[in-house]
């Protein structure tokens, strides 16, 4: 079992494979795409004692250097990175060498800014091995640490030269981290895949139970829209800001939270539904397509209203003053991408704060 995309990105263009016998082949991918140069494996301390791990450094050689990283959002930090920096030169690392990114979206993210700025770049590869990672965060090239001010502040566009996906490793995945993933799969769908969203409606709980077969065919799907949609935009110059559906309510909610208590695609599905239902509200969708959407997060069990993440309350204009410390803000008009309908989504440059500050009240805010 195994798929391949081409991200087509001129010069800096890349292959993506999936598949169920990548990890114990990572010594020929190695040798095919970087012949006898040097590698170092940064990697999720979690996965040490992992039977991944022992098939990745069996397949490139028993003398490959690693570098473990602490589980968590809070190794995308200033402190962590310098850290590295000192790894990777007290272990010879030099412009030659290639870095193989092994974990989830924080090490992919934290990994990928260093190979970004160590020695002014080095190569990278990223063997993402979370959901979210597979999905989203190991294709497209941002890379990022986060600073006190917010999250992936500091950080570059800068592509990795292989992306390897062995969905074997979501053997270990926690339930909650699946869902995760899940809530950003679904994105694909109703952002510009109407087809893919109803596949989703039959196929999602195969997913979420890691039906292999599934898995790889909806993660191809999910790679190969992410690939085409950075492929016309790497810079997120327009189109491109689309994959940020939900996100800029969701960052609002893990800023709250300061990133505890649920994760980012349960933020993330939360702020899916209320774009779906302002969307709604401002008459640009159907209600049956709110409320369709809406069913399927309570089949897979998703967020779906504000109590679902937090026990207090929440107040209306706290989310608004931090939707406009988003990144995507300009002269403090919020961004928002609204849907016309499932597949059919949208960018809204300049939303209206007191519509949605009542939207927000009408809808379980404080
Ligand atoms: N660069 C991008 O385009 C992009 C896109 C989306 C998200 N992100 C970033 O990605 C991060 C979130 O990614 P994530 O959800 O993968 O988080 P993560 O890397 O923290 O992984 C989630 C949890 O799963 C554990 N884990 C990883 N692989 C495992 C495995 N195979 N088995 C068991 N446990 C495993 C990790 O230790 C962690 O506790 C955020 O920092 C976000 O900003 C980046
Ligand atoms: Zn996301």
């Amino acid at each position: 079992m195994s798929k391949i995309i081409k991200v087509n990105l001129k010069k800096n263009s890349y292959n993506i494979y999936i598949g169920t016998d990548i990890l114990k082949n990572i010594g020929d991918f190695h040798k095919k795409y970087f012949m006898n140069r040097s590698k170092i494996v940064i990697y999720d301390e979690i996965l040490y004692n992992s039977i991944y791990f022992k098939k990745l450094i069996k397949s490139l050689g028993k003398n490959t250097n690693s570098i473990p990283i602490k589980s968590g959002e809070k190794s995308k930090s200033q402190k962590s990175l310098n850290k590295l920096y000192d790894n990777l030169f007290s272990n010879q690392v030099d412009r030659n060498s290639v870095i193989y990114a092994f974990g989830g979206g924080v090490i992919g993210d934290l990994a990928g800014f260093a190979a970004a700025t160590y020695m002014r770049g080095i190569d990278y590869v990223q063997l993402p091995t979370t959901l979210l990672s597979q999905i989203d965060s190991s294709v497209g090239g941002k890379t990022a640490i986060n600073s006190s001010f917010g999250k992936n502040l500091i950080g570059a566009f800068y592509q990795p030269k292989l992306v390897l996906i062995d969905i074997n490793t979501l053997d270990s995945l926690p339930k909650k981290q699946m869902l995760s993933g899940y809530a950003e799969m679904i994105k694909y769908g109703l952002i510009n895949n109407k087809k893919f969203f109803l596949w989703l409606e039959k196929n999602g709980k195969n997913i979420l139970n890691k039906d292999k077969k599934d898995l790889e065919y909806a993660i191809y799907i999910c790679c190969k829209s992410k690939a085409n949609i950075v492929k016309q935009d790497e810079k997120e110059k327009g189109q491109r800001a689309l994959l940020n559906l939900g996100h800029t309510f969701g960052h609002s909610f893990e800023r709250i939270a300061n990133f505890k208590r649920f994760s980012h695609g349960e933020a993330i599905a939360l702020g899916i539904i209320l774009a779906f239902k302002f969307s709604f509200e401002l008459k640009l969708c159907k209600i049956e397509d709110f409320n369709r959407v809406y069913k399927h997060f309570i089949d897979v069990k998703l967020p779906r209203e504000i109590n679902h993440l937090f026990k207090m309350k929440i107040k209306a204009e706290d989310i608004i003053a931090l939707m406009k410390l988003d990144k995507k803000t300009v002269d403090r008009a919020i961004k928002l991408i609204l849907v016309r309908g499932i597949g059919n989504a949208f960018i809204s440059n300049r939303v209206n704060d007191k519509k949605l500050s009542l939207f927000l009240k009408n809808n379980g805010f404080d």
